[in-house]
């Protein structure tokens, strides 16, 4: 009925992927009833957990306080929720609401454009921002294909994204500051933007060396800089990435955790490149932005109950403490037979990449052996603990120490299992 059996290339996996028929809390139920503990968490959507009460409350609340579930003219709730994410992210900023991550990402490279009078965007190798034909590039590149690591090449991640897209982008190495400081200065004439997963695939930190160095040399060269925290808002820190390196970015684009599990995005940032959606603005200079459901009360109020939540004394402290708690027994399983692993992650999320090497950007991912992560993923699935192979664990706050505990036992299981051998 669907291509591939799914409605989003990422939810595709082989063999072929699981159709769950229902959630609570921590754990999902597949259509043939075997029950998972659940690390996906709708890509780390879910900070609350599944069907938590705090977000059926704020669905119902919606539709005996406002009545209904989209207006088409500005709402309190847009001032209300606006605000508390303006001032965690951009204290003296704008933002726009959006419907989804990508919108907002799409809107950060327009508002950059116009705001520069540049074209090419420069982004960094092993960053997802969105299925947009502008930004689908070099996303999963595989080396072999990409050029040399201090100079990559755009890749596009899809059949069909216009060459026109690739002429207009810039792609740099992540954590090599040497290559991109020399990529940058050396197209600085021609970016409009630098935008980045400021941890790659959520995950994978930046160094702290790097990450100071660009905020300043894009400073210096006036490109804007944006960090793209769709995966790390709220789970790396309550106030993302940002927080963790004390870096204010241009604009920052935020999607998933925000909505509480609803459709959402927003783009916060800077009053003079925001500025430029003001509709009273002169014609040459304004940038359109619209969507019938931008700012919608239903996505809103789930958002700001969950954001209210998370906001709540020690709450975040839990969730990062469990995590923790579960990444180090893993790890240990892990050492105890000798296995080369990298764990990264921080906050509420993390991944482990089967190597000793550290891994500090897509090339050192793409030599981990991913060939026993997929086995160990499949393995763990059949044991009832279910994540999307290869990708990252997400907790939220309904994951339980009993959760981690049975994590523990099912991974050391997985891992006692035998891998076939390779033909
Ligand atoms: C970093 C990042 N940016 C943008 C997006 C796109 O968000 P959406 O799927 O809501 O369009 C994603 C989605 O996973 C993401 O991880």
């Amino acid at each position: 009925m669907t291509p591939g059996g799914v409605n989003a290339g990422i939810k595709f996996f082989e063999p072929y992927p699981i159709f769950m028929r229902r959630a609570r809390g921590s754990h999902v139920w597949d259509v043939d009833g075997n029950e998972y503990v659940d690390y996906l968490m709708s890509y780390g959507a879910l900070i609350l957990g599944h069907g938590s009460e705090i977000v059926v409350r704020a669905a119902e609340s919606v539709f005996t306080s406002v009545g209904t579930t989209v207006m088409g003219t500005p709402t309190e709730m847009e001032i209300e929720y606006g605000k508390t994410l303006r001032d965690l992210y951009h204290k003296d900023g704008l933002l726009r609401f959006t419907n989804s991550g990508l919108e907002a990402t799409s809107l950060a490279l327009r508002l950059s454009r116009a705001y520069t009078g540049k074209r090419k965007v420069a982004k960094f190798e092993g960053h997802y921002h969105g299925a947009v034909d502008h930004l689908l590039f070099s996303y999963s590149p595989s080396t072999g294909s990409a050029g040399k690591a201090e100079s990559p090449v755009p890749i596009a991640d899809s059949a069909e994204v216009d060459n026109r897209f690739l002429s207009d982008s810039l792609v740099l190495p992540f954590n090599d500051w040497e290559a991109t400081h020399k990529l940058i200065v050396s197209h600085a004439k021609e970016l409009a933007c630098v935008i980045m997963e400021p941890f790659e695939e959520g995950v994978i930190a930046g160094d702290p060396r790097f990450m100071g160095n660009l905020r300043k040399l894009t400073r210096d060269l006036g490109i804007p800089l944006i960090y793209d925290e769709v995966k790390t808002g709220f789970r790396v820190r309550l106030c993302g990435a940002g927080e963790f390196y004390s870096i204010t970015p241009d604009l920052t684009c935020l999607g998933k955790i925000i909505g509480g599990g609803l459709p959402i995005g927003a783009l916060v940032g800077d009053l003079e490149i925001m500025g430029l959606l003001d509709p009273r603005k002169e014609r040459k200079r304004r940038v359109f932005h619209s969507g019938t459901f931008n700012g919608n009360p239903l996505s809103l109020s789930v958002g700001n109950a969950t954001v209210e939540e998370l906001r709540r004394k020690g709450r975040f402290d839990t969730l990062r403490m469990r995590t923790t708690r579960l990444k180090q027994a893993l790890s240990r399983s892990l050492s105890q037979r000798q296995i080369p692993h990298t764990v990264a992650g921080e906050g509420g999320m993390f991944n482990i990449y089967m190597t000793s090497k550290p891994v500090r950007n897509h090339r050192d991912v793409q030599n981990s052996d991913m060939r026993l992560r997929r086995f160990l993923d499949i393995e763990l699935i059949s044991r009832g603990v279910y994540l999307k192979p290869e990708n990252r664990y997400c907790l939220s706050l309904a994951h339980t120490e009993d959760d981690v505990e049975t994590t523990k036992e099912r991974f050391a299981e997985s891992l006692d299992a035998e891998m076939p051998r390779s033909n």
